[in-house]
C-alpha cells in the first residue's frame, strides 16, 4: 500500500518538503509506503481547456509530469498534495497540476483517501486547504483529516521546529491516513456503483 506525496514548493528542502516528510514517515511506520514527488521545481503547463482528455484519459500535453503522474496514481492508494500558502492560496504549481491531474485523470485517485497540508509564515492556510481539499470532494475521495487544521507554520524549516503542534498534526494525519487506507483495503464492502450522472449545466 502506497501514498504519493507531491510537494508543490519551489524549495526542494523547505517547509512543505520537511511536513511532507513527518506524514511520509508516520505513514511508514504504520505500514504505507510514501514517496515524495517533487512538483514545484518544474514547469507545469496550465489547462487550456481543449477537454481532449475527456475521450482519451491523458492530457493533451506531453511535455511535463501530469501524464507521468496519471499512471502513477493509477497504482497508489493514498495522495497529500502540499504547497506553501502564496497570497492567501495555493501556489501556482499545484494549481496547475491538480487542474490537469484531476481533469484528465481522475478515475485514477476516484474512492481513494486524499489529504491537503500547507505551510505558511502567518495567515491564509485554513483558505489555502480549503482550495486544495475542494479537488477530492468532487471526485468521491475519502478525506483524511488529523487533530488540527493540516497547518505547519514556518516561514523556514528551521523555525518549523518550533511549531510542535504543527508537526504533531502531520504525524497524526499520517497516523489515520494509515488506518483509512487499511480499512479501506481489508474492506468486504464494495464502492457503490452509481447510475450515469446526470449533468445539468446551471443555465440548462
Ligand atoms: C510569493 C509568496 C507569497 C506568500 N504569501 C504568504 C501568505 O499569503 N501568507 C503566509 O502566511 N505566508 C506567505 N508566504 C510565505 C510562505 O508561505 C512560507 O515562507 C512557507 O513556509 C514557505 O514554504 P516552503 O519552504 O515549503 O517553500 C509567501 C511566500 C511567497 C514567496
Amino acid at each position: 500500500m502506497k501514498v504519493l506525496l507531491f510537494n508543490g514548493s519551489p524549495n526542494l528542502n523547505g517547509c512543505t518538503y520537511n511536513a511532507l516528510k513527518v506524514v511520509k514517515e508516520s505513514l511508514e511506520k504504520n505500514g504505507i509506503e510514501g514517496e515524495i514527488i517533487q512538483v514545484g521545481t518544474k514547469v507545469i503547463r496550465d489547462c487550456i481547456g481543449c477537454r481532449t482528455c475527456k475521450k482519451t484519459h491523458r492530457c493533451i500535453f506531453n511535455d511535463d509530469i501530469v501524464n507521468e503522474l496519471i499512471e502513477k496514481c493509477k497504482s497508489a492508494d493514498g495522495f497529500v498534495f502540499g504547497s506553501p500558502v502564496y497570497y492567501a492560496h495555493p501556489t501556482g504549481m499545484i494549481i496547475s497540476l491538480m487542474n490537469r491531474l484531476f481533469y484528465a485523470g481522475g478515475d485514477a485517485l476516484k474512492g481513494k483517501v486524499a489529504s491537503s497540508i500547507v505551510c505558511l509564515r502567518r495567515a491564509g492556510g485554513t483558505a489555502s486547504i480549503d482550495v486544495l481539499n475542494k479537488y477530492f470532494s468532487i471526485n468521491e475521495m475519502v478525506i483524511a483529516s488529523s487533530s488540527y487544521w493540516n497547518v505547519v507554520y514556518g516561514p523556514t524549516k528551521e523555525k518549523m521546529i518550533l511549531d510542535e503542534e504543527g508537526i504533531q498534526t502531520m504525524t497524526h494525519l499520517g497516523e489515520n491516513m494509515a488506518y483509512l487506507i487499511k480499512s479501506l483495503n481489508s474492506s468486504k464492502e464494495k464502492k457503490p456503483n452509481h447510475e450515469t450522472i446526470i449533468r445539468t449545466n446551471f443555465n440548462r
